[in-house]
């Protein structure tokens, strides 16, 4: 990744992760991402905000070298996440005079992952400040972003937030700033909803406490810059709040057709009542779809065929999945066929324990679909409506 100078003396050193496609081998990643990490030469020290993930450790050692640092004093680390810190016990080694700046719940976590040394460390508080001499910089924790530990710095006197993986997203970009607002508007909701929306709660604090600072630019730790701030931020009050929009989420699979045509059958139903629907074909979609689907919507219906006994397995993975996001969903239901019988429907219900949502009465069929089938696919999109239309959706 090219060095570039955000402000005087504040530097990207990071990389850009230009092929990169899966992320914890669970997350894709169709956009690729970027490790940022920021150098900020203050007038007495200089301090390093965060480190690369480990395939791009060679590249960030390259880059301070290509700065002519000679010298760090300080290395903050904000998350313990591997794809932050693998790269601080190298930057040790061709910095050994610099300390590690972190909170005492990360510092536990980055000895167990990478054994730094005790005596590298330096332990900070909520709130504590650290000058640099010329530039002020304040620590905020910031726990549960998507891990207990993570803490934040503000630049006091520039006023950038570095908020590690809080606002960012997963794109490589040659683009230092996002100005494309709609294309990092799409990366930010996938990387929210996949890692953060089961702290939703959390975020909304950590919000809060945020719009007392007067931030000119978040400079986030994956995807670009925000010169405009208000962007990101609004996209994520937004998203942490407890308003829900008329729309459906169906994940489903089918076997022999018979769920499919239930499936293509109340996609249809909804769209005649109105109601926004976005059906996910589980052999086909991309995982992360369905999760940014789930930020906003207002109910999700599960199709699935009878396999033995229970539900197919991959819709126990979408099901899975989408009880641990746990999305603001309002209702559940679900629609499916079976041969000759089984326990499909409790063992999903079993599942959305996470879920404050109420089930609505299942459609589950025996073969492939009739005529009276078809009316109680009809009764429970109307069922849906009504409670959309209870919920002054529509
Ligand atoms: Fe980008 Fe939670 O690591």
């Amino acid at each position: 990744m090219t060095i570039r100078e955000i402000k005087k003396d504040i530097f990207t050193v990071g990389a850009i992760d230009w092929d990169r496609r899966l992320f914890d081998e669970l997350i894709p990643l169709p956009d690729g991402t970027s490790y940022n990490s920021y150098l900020i030469r203050g007038s007495q020290k200089t301090i390093l905000l965060d480190a690369v993930d480990p395939t791009k450790e060679d590249e960030q050692i390259e880059n301070l070298n290509r700065l002519g640092i000679k010298h760090i004093d300080y290395i903050v680390s904000h998350h313990a996440e591997q794809d932050h810190s693998v790269a601080i016990p190298k930057v040790l080694v061709h910095y050994p005079m610099a300390k590690v700046i972190t909170n005492a719940k990360c510092k536990d976590m980055l000895r167990d992952l990478l054994l730094i040394p005790e005596d590298k460390f330096i332990v900070v508080e909520d709130g504590e400040t650290l000058s640099l001499g010329n530039r002020t910089i304040e620590f905020i924790f910031a726990p549960w972003v998507h891990w207990p530990e993570t803490f934040l710095t503000y630049l006091r006197e520039d006023k950038i937030l570095f908020p590690c993986d809080f606002f960012g997203s997963h794109l490589a970009t040659s683009e230092l700033y996002a100005t494309n607002e709609s294309k990092v508007y799409e990366c930010a909701k996938r990387y929210y909803a996949e890692i953060m929306m089961p702290f939703r709660n959390n975020i909304k604090q950590h919000l809060t406490r945020l719009s007392k600072y007067e931030i000119a630019m978040i400079a986030p730790s994956h995807g670009p810059i925000y010169s405009n701030p208000q962007f990101i931020i609004d996209a994520y009050k937004d998203w942490v709040s407890d308003d829900v929009k008329n729309e459906v989420i169906i994940p489903y699979v089918s076997m022999h057709g018979s769920t499919r045509k239930m499936i293509d059958y109340f996609v249809d139903a909804l769209i005649e009542r109105n109601i926004i629907v976005k059906p996910f074909n589980l052999t086909k979609t991309d995982i992360g779809e369905l999760a940014m689907a789930l930020v906003d919507a207002c109910t999700i219906v599960i199709g699935s065929p009878t396999v033995l006994t229970g539900p197919h397995p991959v819709a126990v993975y979408a099901t899975f999945l989408a009880n641990a996001l746990r999305p603001k969903l309002r209702f559940a239901s679900v629609i499916g066929s079976y041969g000759w019988g089984g326990k499909m429907l409790e063992t999903i219900k079993s599942m959305l324990t996470n879920l404050k949502v109420e089930l609505l009465q299942p459609v589950m069929i025996k073969g492939f679909p009739s005529a009276c089938d078809f009316k109680e696919l009809d009764r429970l999109a109307s069922d849906i409506l009504n409670k959309h239309k209870e919920h002054k959706l529509l």
